[in-house]
């Protein structure tokens, strides 16, 4: 069984893995003493009015995450001494979504600029750290990428991540001297039709020592056409200050992308889901179309898993050896054991399936379903909060609810447990062999005996006996001499 936590356990990781330490191992030769503590800085106090949504731009949703939790799960895989958020649009919204995150919050009470927001967080760092600035609205950047950009900071350098983008509209560009040197940064409103057409931008990643960082942003000046104190501005003082600004190319332009309105969100959406489906696709799961396949959370799969088209996976799925999943599916926190085929368009939630199970075409697995093995639940059917014995079968229009059901029971299309007076739920008990007539309602709380039947169109309400057939209808007549009524002539 492997997982994929959908994007850390790509091969880019684990060359990431090797370059910090390659890092840490120069950086240790070069200053002969243990590299600087890392603190990092995500700025996450925009507003992000092109969203055009009332939700701050960082709670947005991408696979199912918001774009600053994607951010601060990264950050947290370099073990970083301190994780500063710089927030203020939405007010206390942004902390309170995330409050169970271990980071440091820090307000921007008015929003002046990148480079202020970034200032406001350096009161907690101390002179000593390295700082790493990552963007709250660029949530895909990799871990590999970061670690080769701390490793390539150092107490006279500051290291910044660009990307080359085939439309760089929007973005900051980097301006480098005929030499290839990095001279400045300029942003999009005020660069001049020659900036404008450098294809090389900024990414907003920068990694730089701490006291450094300080002693710039305390001068950063507000003249520009936006009026706001630039964070880009201090690549052009460290080059005064003839410090070495180290630039480092992203390789996957789809990491370091932003997100500033929907189109964007979406893109990147894409990005993550291609991601995604080639880590899955390594690991051996068989997709039918690896661009129809959304993972929402983390994924652990068996051998010769096969994956059909538009399944959304949410949460923790684990889907066993051989298991297929039809198409149009949604699994949720859910496990699924191996050889068990769900058809199309099941929704399975919360659900413990066993081995060799059938679910669906159309069926609805609800939270604290534990089906056993070779169970069949078939269409139309809903099982929630229910434990259903090996064997056991519903295969058409059926709702068990509350109930603990044996093995090899059988019910028949249109079984109801009716669980549910009005105002509270009661539990059912069906013991093993059962067989329920179609159209029956078996009206909790109440105990079925092993072996039972059950006729068909029965409402049973009292404890139905083992190993007997019973019957709770009216019986069967026919009027003899019976006249349909016809109409009254007038
Ligand atoms: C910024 C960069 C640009 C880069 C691009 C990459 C600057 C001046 N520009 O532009 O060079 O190409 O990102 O995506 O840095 N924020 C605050 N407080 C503020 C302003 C912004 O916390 O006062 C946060 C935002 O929430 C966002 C990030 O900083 O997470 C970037 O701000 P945004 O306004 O989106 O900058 P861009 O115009 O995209
Ligand atoms: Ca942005």
């Amino acid at each position: 069984m492997s997982t994929i936590p959908a994007m850390r356990t790509t091969r880019a990781s684990k060359r990431g893995r090797d370059v910090r330490r390659r890092g840490v191992a120069r950086g240790g030769a070069a200053r002969a003493a243990s590299p600087a503590p890392l603190s990092v800085v995500i700025l996450a106090a925009g507003e992000g009015k092109r969203m055009q949504s009332p939700l701050p731009k960082v709670l947005q949703p991408l696979a199912g995450r918001p774009l600053l939790k994607h951010v601060i799960d990264t950050a947290r895989t370099l073990a970083p001494a301190a994780i500063q958020v710089v927030y203020g649009h939405g007010g206390e919204q942004v902390p309170e979504a995330l409050k169970d995150e271990p980071v440091s919050w820090t307000l921007q009470a008015e929003r002046l600029g990148t480079g202020h927001a970034v200032l406001q967080a350096m009161q907690h760092i101390p002179d000593g750290h390295l700082v790493l600035v990552l963007y709250g609205d660029v949530p895909l950047i990799g871990r590999a990428q970061l670690a080769e950009l701390v490793a390539l900071a150092g107490p006279r350098q500051l290291a910044l991540l660009t990307m080359k983008a085939d439309d760089p509209q929007g973005y900051g560009r980097i301006v480098r001297s005929a030499r290839g040197l990095v001279q400045r940064i300029v942003e999009q409103q005020d660069a001049t039709p020659a900036q404008r057409a450098i294809h090389e931008c900024n990414t907003g990643v920068l990694a730089c020592p701490a006291q450094l960082l300080r002693g710039w942003l305390a001068r950063l000046k507000p003249d520009n056409s936006a009026a706001e104190y630039y964070l880009t501005d201090v690549i052009a003082m460290a080059v005064r200050h003839k410090l070495a600004v180290r630039p480092l190319i992203a390789p996957q332009v789809g990491e370091v992308l932003g997100v500033n309105d929907k189109a964007q969100l979406a893109q990147l959406e894409a990005v993550w889901r291609a991601r995604c489906a080639r880590a899955l696709l390594l690991a051996g799961v068989t997709l039918a179309d690896p661009a129809r396949l959304d993972v929402r959370g983390e994924l652990a799969h068996g051998t010769d898993v096969f994956i059909d088209v538009n399944v959304v996976l949410e949460g923790k799925v684990v889907l066993g050896d051989r298991v297929r999943v039809g198409a149009g599916c949604v699994i949720r926190n859910s496990e699924i054991g191996a050889d068990t085929q769900v058809f199309p368009h099941c929704v399975i939630d919360g659900a413990l399936i066993g081995p060799g199970c059938n679910i669906g075409p159309f069926a609805r697995v609800r939270p604290s379903a534990t089906l056993g093995s070779e169970v069949h639940i078939g269409n139309f059917v809903e099982v929630k909060n229910s434990r259903l014995g090996a064997g056991s079968k519903a295969n058409h229009l059926a709702y068990v609810g509350d109930a603990q059901v044996g093995e090899r029971v059988n019910f028949g299309a249109g079984t109801i447990v009716a669980n549910y007076d009005g105002a509270n739920k009661h539990a059912t008990l069906i013991e093993d062999d059962v067989h329920t007539g179609s159209n029956s309602v078996l009206v909790a709380p109440i105990t079925v005996g092993a072996g039972a039947t059950i006729a068909a169109g029965s409402t049973v309400t009292h404890a139905v006996p083992a190993g007997k057939l019973t019957v709770a209808r009216a019986r069967q007549a026919t009027i003899e001499g019976w006249h349909r009524p016809v109409k009254n002539k007038k």
